[in-house]
């Protein structure tokens, strides 16, 4: 395990410091009663302290989310504007699962080998196709910075509280769809992507507005599988709206009119 060397300014220290004792106490109170670990390898921390020395962060709050391979953090900037700061988790033996998402993508040519590699490569894929997005227009949290593993993010929420996806949101309507569905265009034809991983987990419903995350499985439209992408995201929400009572259209009909064919 990798200690607080000299190296690090005093408050860049006391900062980490302070947090990691705090994601201790986090972790020790959840539910699940998880032994207390080292969340963080030694490239992720230093990630984290160029960050906050960049003035990209100041603090990180608490866990808003913590998955397999990403853990989402609550953070704060100086100015007290809330972040989400997500990092991709180096132990994830699981993100060779994502190599398909990469190689075939002519923006990411030069993937070498090895996990860590994978886990930077993917976190800058994320960082990219967030930031390509949301120059679109298209209804995404905004990206602010990347070091890394580590990405941060507009915060969609409040007070550490991320806002409900479609999955949890308790109704939905012909407007919800009709909303994604025109997000997927406008990702489609102006950005020229696909998500690759659209469902009703990936998508939050804030006030009347949809917002789609989870970028890291997004690929140009030029990638050999993109339609074959396209196609199972469509068929995904129109499983989900389907299911909720919504009327939706053909998949082979909407797919015609995402790509503006
Ligand atoms: N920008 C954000 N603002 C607020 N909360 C967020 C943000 N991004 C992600 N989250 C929270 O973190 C959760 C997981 O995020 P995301 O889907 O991007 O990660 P993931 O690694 O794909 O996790 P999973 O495997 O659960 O899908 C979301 O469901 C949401 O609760
Ligand atoms: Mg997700």
């Amino acid at each position: 395990m990798w200690s607080w060397s000299e190296d690090l300014p005093e408050e860049v220290r006391a900062s980490l410091l302070e947090y990691e004792k705090k994601s201790r106490y986090l972790i020790k109170r959840s539910e699940d009663q998880q032994v207390v670990e080292d969340v963080f390898d030694k490239a992720t921390k230093m990630a984290l302290y160029r960050l906050i020395n960049r003035g990209a962060l100041q603090t990180l709050i608490g866990v808003v989310k913590a998955g397999k391979e990403s853990r989402v953090y609550w953070g704060k900037k100086a100015d007290d504007t809330d972040v989400a700061v997500k990092i991709y988790l180096t132990v994830a033996a699981d993100f060779r699962r994502r190599l398909p998402y990469i190689q075939g993508d002519p923006r990411f040519t030069e993937v070498g080998r090895g996990i860590r590699n994978i886990v930077d490569v993917w976190a800058k894929k994320e960082y990219r196709n967030l930031t390509e997005a949301y120059k679109a227009g298209v209804k995404v949290p905004q990206p602010f910075n990347l070091n890394r593993n580590v990405l941060i993010m507009q915060f969609i929420g409040e007070e550490g509280t991320p806002a409900p996806t479609l999955k949890e949101v308790e109704k939905v309507t012909l407007r919800d769809y009709r909303n994604v569905t025109e997000q997927i265009t406008l990702l489609y034809q102006k950005a020229e992507l696909v998500h690759a991983d659209l469902s009703e987990y990936n998508i939050f419903k804030w006030g009347s507005e949809v917002i789609l995350f989870d970028f890291g499985s997004a690929v140009s439209k030029e990638h050999p599988n993109a339609d074959e992408f396209l196609r199972r995201d469509l068929e995904n929400l129109n499983r989900f709206f389907s299911k909720k009572g919504v009327k939706t259209q053909n998949t082979q009909t909407l797919l015609k009119k995402v790509k503006g064919e």
